[in-house]
């Protein structure tokens, strides 16, 4: 067990052993970060947020809060070097606080679990637009030919719950199997591939003659059409697509050797995974206006532009092949990603085989993921707060759980880890240092506070009545 595995030599190791190398790790956070959060999430919550004012937002978020909350996750797994729940019940008691902490922990496994509901069943569509784009369905169609194939295959409920059963029983056999070097294999691959492919993407966009307007788009902030509950979504999705907020990174943390600089390797993943989305949006919006479609028009924006773009193109049913898969296999490095704390959790707290406890697991986010798969047919009509039971899981656990998570994060690294511990780890107190302990003692959790409270002032107020 883990939790009997103090090392009384002062450093406590990871009964996992650790990453083969600086560059292991990185490859591994980022294969967790870069998933459909980048590609298919940033460019509809652009457009349904109005654009420019959004984006902006979002890079603060990303810089200001993703950036300290990254590196506190770092550093307290690796100091911790356990699973995220007995890492802060662990490092709770020895700040001199309280095991209490771990409750943080449980707050991300939770987390993982409702993520990873939602997230397999787009994962599921990736699958069935890989077919899609074998058979060539897409070839020569117009914008509304698309739009209409994709609302059909919304509303096939048994095709949507289908995917989503493969995609989880894909997630849960790696994660029953292990995570063992052909993820790392894969991601190595993976990204540069993905990167390359959204390239050719960008110069067919650049060519629709509707770049500019994209640009505009994107980068010209009209603050009228920002709300605070889109600060709050803006924030969400920093937290998100860094995968942090949750004890994820925490995890991988654990792993990382003494050595290795947590500020290089955060700063290496923030910039990768905001080029990439970004790049989406570059991609994504100039296909928008050049088709006449509507950018606010939510889950199904990508699944309807990028057909139309390959559909138009020299060699597009390959590529769109090639493309559909490299986005399943980066979200399916994610998924895996999410499922991995509650399964650790299950193995060391309960004593269950990694199978069992995959099992376990995955087959509780299958049921829950069939509420999801649902609301795009079914139930769609099923709707309460958020919207459909898939807008509501989405909210809750973006725009909820890893804003408080990550909040509480950083408040733990910032004012109840002394400063010796985190000097520590971050590297002596350098300018990169004072910086980071800024940022995570008054501007992150102010900065989440603020956004938290505002949102939810006008929901609290009706639970209240008043
Ligand atoms: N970052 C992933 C994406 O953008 C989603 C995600 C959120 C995630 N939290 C995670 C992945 C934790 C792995 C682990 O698609």
């Amino acid at each position: 067990m883990l939790s009997n595995h103090a090392s009384n030599e002062g450093k406590r190791t990871s009964l996992h052993g650790t990453w083969s190398s600086r560059m292991a790790f990185i490859l591994a956070v980022t294969g967790s970060a870069v998933g459909l959060g980048n590609i298919w999430k940033f460019p509809y919550i652009v457009g349904e947020n109005g654009g420019g004012a959004f984006v902006l937002v979002y890079l603060i978020c990303v810089v200001a809060i993703g950036m300290p909350v990254m590196m506190s996750e770092i550093l307290i797994g690796r100091r911790g070097r356990r699973n995220p729940i007995a890492t802060m019940s662990l490092l709770g008691k020895e700040e001199g606080s309280s095991r209490h902490w771990q409750w943080v922990g449980a707050m991300g496994v939770l987390a993982g679990i409702l993520i990873l509901s939602y997230y397999s069943v787009i994962g599921g569509w990736t699958l069935a637009y890989v077919i899609k784009s074998i058979g060539g369905v897409f070839t020569g169609l117009d914008a509304a030919a698309v739009a209409a194939d994709h609302s059909a295959f919304k509303s096939n409920w048994l095709m949507v719950a289908a995917c989503h059963t493969i995609f989880m029983g894909m997630t849960t056999f790696v994660v029953a199997r292990g995570v063992e070097r052909g993820l790392e294999q894969a991601v190595r691959f993976l990204v540069p591939a993905l990167v390359l492919l959204m390239l050719v993407l960008l110069a067919f966009a650049i060519n629709s003659g509707y770049f500019a307007e994209g640009v505009r788009f994107m980068f010209t902030p009209s603050w009228d059409k920002l709300s605070w509950g889109g600060v709050l979504i803006a924030l969400g999705q920093a937290l998100f697509t860094l995968s942090i907020g949750m004890g994820a990174i925490m995890a991988y943390g654990a792993y990382l050797p003494e050595e290795t600089s947590i500020t290089g390797a955060s700063a290496v993943v923030v910039i990768a995974d905001t080029v990439i989305a970004i790049l989406a949006g570059l991609i994504i919006f100039p296909l928008v206006f050049a088709n006449g479609l509507d950018p606010a028009s939510g889950p199904g924006l990508v699944f309807e532009t990028l057909p139309l773009a390959f559909g138009h193109m020299a060699g597009g049913s390959f590529f769109s092949t090639v493309f559909f898969i490299l986005l399943a296999f980066a979200a399916w490095t994610s998924a895996i990603g999410l499922m991995e704390p509650a399964v650790a959790w299950l193995v060391e707290q309960f004593h269950r085989t990694r199978s069992q406890a995959a099992l376990s697991v995955g087959g509780a986010i299958w049921v829950l993921g069939l509420g999801s798969a649902l609301s795009f047919n079914v139930l769609e009509d099923v709707q309460f707060m958020a919207g459909t039971i898939y807008d509501n899981v989405n909210y809750l656990s973006s725009n909820i759980l890893l804003p408080v998570g990550a909040l509480l994060i950083t408040v733990f690294a910032g004012w109840v880890m002394c400063r010796n511990s985190t000097a520590e780890e971050l590297g002596g107190a350098g300018v990169t240092y004072k910086a980071w302990r800024i940022l995570a003692r008054f501007i992150t959790p102010i900065g989440i506070l603020i956004v938290l409270i505002n949102t939810l002032r006008p929901a609290i107020g009706r639970l209240l009545g008043s």
